[in-house]
C-alpha cells in the first residue's frame, strides 16, 4: 500500500516537475508580481514564483491548469472593463499582458475583487520570448487579445506604431500561441481558444441606405488603424485554417463607458462640456456610428469565448446608430441636467464644427443577428441609459480624470516599471 502510494506520488511529482519547470522563473522584463502601490496591496500577497515552495507551485499550477485566461491589453478601456467583469463573476485567475502605453492604466483595475488571482505582466505582445515564458508558466486555457493601438487620429499621424503593435504584435502573439497550443494534450488543445477582439472599421464606410455590416461584408479599411486591424484579422483567420488553432474573431462597433481614455469622442465631449470648453465636432457632425455600452461588449466576448465556434467571426453591435452631432447634443443635455452652468447657458452653444478627419468614414452599422441567433446574446443597455451612466461615472471619478490628464499615472508607471526595466 505504502509502496503503491509512494510510486503514485513519485509519478505525480515527476509529471509535475515536467509541467512546473523549477528553472522556469523568468516572469517579466520587470516584475509581474508588482502591484501598483498607489492602489494598495493585494488582498492576499502572492510571492514571486521563484520564491515559492514546490508545493505552492504545484497548487498554483493545478489551480491554473484549466482555468487561467491570458488577457492582452487589459489595462486599456475595454480590457479593464472585461477583467473587472470576468473576475467579479468568476473566481478564476487572470494574467494581464500589457505594455502600459499611454492608453494602459493599471489603476482601472483597482477595485478587483480577487487580487490574489490577478497578475499584471508588464510586457509587449511582440516580445515572443516573454510571451512564451508567460504561456509556459501559466498554462492558460484561453487568450483574449485586446492589445492594440486603437485611436484612428493617432494612426493618421503615426501609422508605424499601428503596424508594429496591431500587425507584427498580433503575428508574434499568434505564433507563440500556436507553439504553446501544439504542446498541449489533445483535450487541452480542443478546449483552448484564441479570441481576437477587432472592430467594425475593417469593413469601411456605409452609405445611408446600405444594409449594416454582416460577417460576410467584404473588408475595405480606410484608415491605417482599420487597415492594421484588418491585417491582424486575416492573420488570425489564417492560423485557424493553416494550423487549426481554435481562433475566434469579434468585430465590434464603437464602445463607450467607464475608463475610456479622454481622447475618444464621448469622454472628450463630457469633460469639455463640464469645463465649459468648446466641443469640436468633425465636419458637419453627420457621420454615423453604432454605439455599444462597454459592458455589453464584454458580455458578448464572454458569450463568444464560452459558446463560439472556432474559426468563426461574430459581429457585435448596439443597435444604436447616432450621428456624432446627436451624440454630442445628448451629452450636452445630460451634463446640463447633472451640473447646470452658473449662466444657465445650454452647453449645446459650445459646439463648434472643425475640419473633417482625412478619410473619415460616413457610417458604420452592425448587423448582430448571428451572435444573437447562435449564441443568444443581445445588448442590454439603451443608448440614453448607457450615456447617462457614463456621464455619471466621469462626474464621480474626477481623481481618475485628473491623474490621466496630468500624466501623474504615466509618471508612476515610468518609476514603477520603465526605470526598473533598465536596472
Ligand atoms: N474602443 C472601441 O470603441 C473599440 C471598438 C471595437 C473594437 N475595439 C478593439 O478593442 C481592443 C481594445 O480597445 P480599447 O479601446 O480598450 O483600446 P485602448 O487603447 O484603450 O487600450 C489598449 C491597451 O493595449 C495596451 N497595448 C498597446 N500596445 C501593446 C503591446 N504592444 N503589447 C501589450 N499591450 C499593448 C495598452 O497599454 C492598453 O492597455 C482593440 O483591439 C480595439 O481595436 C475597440
Amino acid at each position: 500500500m505504502l509502496i503503491a502510494r509512494s510510486s503514485v506520488s513519485d509519478c505525480i511529482a515527476l509529471s509535475l516537475q515536467k509541467i512546473v519547470p523549477m528553472h522556469d522563473v523568468t516572469v517579466s522584463r520587470v516584475s509581474a508580481r508588482t502591484w501598483p502601490s498607489s492602489i494598495g496591496p493585494p488582498a492576499t500577497p502572492y510571492p514571486a514564483f521563484e520564491q515559492d515552495t514546490f508545493e505552492r507551485k504545484v497548487v498554483w499550477r493545478i489551480m491554473t491548469l484549466t482555468n487561467t485566461i491570458l488577457v492582452t491589453g487589459g489595462a486599456g478601456f475595454i480590457g479593464s472593463n472585461f477583467i473587472l467583469r470576468w473576475m467579479t463573476s468568476s473566481a478564476t485567475p487572470v494574467v494581464n499582458l500589457d505594455r502600459l502605453t499611454y492608453a494602459g492604466n493599471p489603476e482601472n483595475l483597482a477595485s478587483l475583487p480577487r487580487r490574489d488571482l490577478y497578475e499584471l505582466a508588464h510586457g509587449d505582445i511582440a516580445d515572443g520570448e516573454f510571451v512564451a515564458h508567460l504561456l509556459k508558466r501559466h498554462n492558460p486555457r484561453a487568450i483574449v487579445h485586446f492589445a492594440a493601438e486603437s485611436h484612428v487620429d493617432r494612426s493618421i499621424s503615426s501609422p508605424g506604431e499601428f503596424v508594429r503593435t496591431n500587425i507584427q504584435g498580433t503575428f508574434s502573439l499568434l505564433e507563440q500561441s500556436r507553439l504553446y497550443w501544439q504542446g498541449l494534450s489533445q483535450s487541452e488543445r480542443n478546449a483552448f481558444r484564441f479570441l481576437h477582439v477587432s472592430t467594425d472599421e475593417v469593413f469601411g464606410s456605409l452609405e445611408p441606405q446600405e444594409p449594416a455590416f454582416s460577417e460576410t461584408t467584404r473588408y475595405a479599411p480606410n484608415s491605417p488603424y482599420a487597415a492594421s486591424k484588418a491585417a491582424s484579422d486575416h492573420l488570425v483567420r489564417s492560423y485557424f485554417h493553416t494550423y487549426g488553432l481554435p481562433t475566434l474573431i469579434t468585430n465590434c462597433s464603437n464602445n463607450y463607458g467607464p475608463f475610456q481614455f479622454p481622447e475618444k469622442l464621448i469622454p472628450l465631449m463630457i469633460l469639455n462640456a463640464l469645463e465649459g470648453k468648446s466641443l469640436p465636432v468633425y465636419g458637419d457632425g453627420s457621420n454615423i456610428r453604432d454605439w455599444l455600452y462597454v459592458e455589453d461588449h464584454c458580455s458578448a466576448i464572454c458569450a463568444v469565448l464560452d459558446r463560439g465556434t472556432p474559426g468563426e467571426t461574430y459581429n457585435i453591435g448596439g443597435n444604436s446608430e447616432r450621428t456624432n452631432l446627436e451624440v454630442v447634443t445628448a451629452i450636452c443635455d445630460i451634463v446640463d441636467a447633472a451640473a447646470p452652468r452658473d449662466s444657465q447657458e445650454p452647453r449645446r452653444n459650445l459646439i463648434t464644427f472643425v475640419a473633417d478627419r482625412p478619410g473619415h468614414d460616413r457610417r458604420y452599422a452592425i448587423n448582430a443577428a448571428k451572435i444573437s441567433r447562435e449564441l443568444g446574446w443581445s445588448p442590454q443597455e439603451t443608448f440614453s441609459r448607457g450615456l447617462r451612466k457614463t456621464v455619471d461615472w466621469y462626474l464621480a471619478n474626477n481623481d481618475w480624470i485628473q491623474r490621466v490628464r496630468t500624466g501623474a499615472y504615466r509618471e508612476w508607471i515610468r518609476k514603477n516599471y520603465t526605470e526598473r526595466e533598465t536596472q
